[in-house]
């Protein structure tokens, strides 16, 4: 990972993994798009709806390939419009394809492009707190399929993400706030100073303040990509940011929460069991509850426990029997605790509620 500073952006990160090499811009803007796009290439546009009401002026000029809102979308149906769309428009290997839109349009146009004529190149504007910092950093691609979510995909770096927080004035609540939830992750499990920095600043952050924004933005991203250059694939350490979505992902299926909130309620039940198991100091849940509970992001959910649990024995990440815990010791300090699914069968019903602690 290499900083660098230029006069046309607040900041830029190389990251670089044995895939390619990918250049996050962070604080940079929308208008500057044409300066990132290669000469002499047909440039395509993906879209969903939103984003191109709120951005025509970033959209207009280009060919627009538009997909639909919302999770339902994430398939391979879409995929397959994106590819006939493509070859309407005549893209080849000489075509470059910029998707402009939160971590769903990202995903899903970063895997069509991956994937067209076996792959031509692309970049991202990322317009979604959630997309900034976690989504369109790593490279993976994907959509959804046989009601797992990304269970096709591929690891693919897009050539530039934009991230023009500016654009995240126009994001509703709910979105920045499910968006916030990872940033809260990123500081639990490797950053005990951005963590006292987000309760220091938890109401200006609220209010979209923009330095404090571009200050939490960018600590995370840095944090998911010096995670993402040391493991790409998924083989150590990059569990790590699976904090909190072990079960928050069965809180998500199950009650059809947003993401953030679901993860919310995940890193409450994975603390809680740190607590309980690997000596994460009590006084660390309240500080995590606290501070999710000012930033609106729930800590407890209604759906019951063992469906909890049945969905979380099915998820994809299980191994043989076992699921890889992400457990904190102490605020920024992670271990990854491999745990057979009796025991945590066992064990989830202690730590599930909030009273129980
Ligand atoms: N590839 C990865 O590593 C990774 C990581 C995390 C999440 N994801 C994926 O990201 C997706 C969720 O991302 P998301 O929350 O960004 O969802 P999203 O792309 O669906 O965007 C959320 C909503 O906000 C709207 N929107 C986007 N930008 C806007 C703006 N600037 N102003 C106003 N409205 C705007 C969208 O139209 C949509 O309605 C999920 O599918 C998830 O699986 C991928
Ligand atoms: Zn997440």
């Amino acid at each position: 990972m290499h900083d660098n500073y230029s006069l046309y952006y607040m900041y830029a990160l190389k990251i670089c993994t044995d895939g390619a090499e990918s250049r996050v811009l962070l604080g940079e803007s929308f208008h500057h798009l044409g300066a990132y796009l290669p000469k002499n290439k047909q440039v395509i546009i993906i879209t969903d709806g939103n984003v191109r009401k709120h951005y025509r002026e970033l959209t207009d000029g280009f060919p627009v390939v538009e997909i639909g809102v919302g999770e339902q979308h994430k398939t391979v149906g879409t995929v397959e419009n994106i590819y006939a769309a493509l070859l309407d428009l005549n893209a080849d290997r000489n075509s470059f394809i910029v998707a402009v839109g939160g971590g769903l349009v990202c995903d899903v146009a970063g895997f069509a492009a991956s994937t067209y004529m076996r792959g031509i190149p692309f970049g991202f504007v990322s317009t979604t707190l959630l997309s900034q910092v976690d989504a369109s950093v790593g490279g993976k691609n994907g959509v959804n399929f046989g009601g797992y979510k990304n269970m096709v995909g591929t690891f693919n770096q897009p050539q530039f993400v934009i991230c023009d927080h500016d654009m995240l004035n126009t994001l509703p609540d709910a979105e920045f706030v499910s968006g916030l939830a990872e940033i809260v992750k990123a500081a639990a499990i490797r950053d005990a100073a951005l963590f006292d920095y987000l309760e220091k600043h938890a109401d200006e952050v609220l209010e979209r303040k923009p330095d404090v924004l571009s200050h939490i933005i960018t600590a995370s991203v840095k944090i998911k990509a010096q995670v993402v250059e040391n493991d790409e694939r998924e083989q150590g350490e990059r569990r790590i940011l699976n904090f909190g979505h072990t079960f928050g992902h069965a809180v998500e299926v199950l009650s059809g929460v947003s993401h953030g909130e679901a993860v919310s309620v995940g890193m409450m039940i994975a603390a809680r069991w740190s607590a309980g198991e690997c000596g994460f100091p009590l006084g660390g849940v309240q500080r995590l509850e606290q501070l999710l509970q000012r930033l609106g992001l729930p800590v407890i959910s209604a759906v019951p426990v063992d469906d909890v649990l049945q969905s979380a024995a099915k998820d994809k990440k299980k191994e043989s029997g076992f699921i890889h815990l992400v457990l904190l010791n102490d605020i920024g300090k992670t271990e990854i605790r491999k745990t057979a699914v009796d025991e945590i069968n066992r064990k989830l019903g202690n730590y599930y509620h909030a009273t129980q602690v």
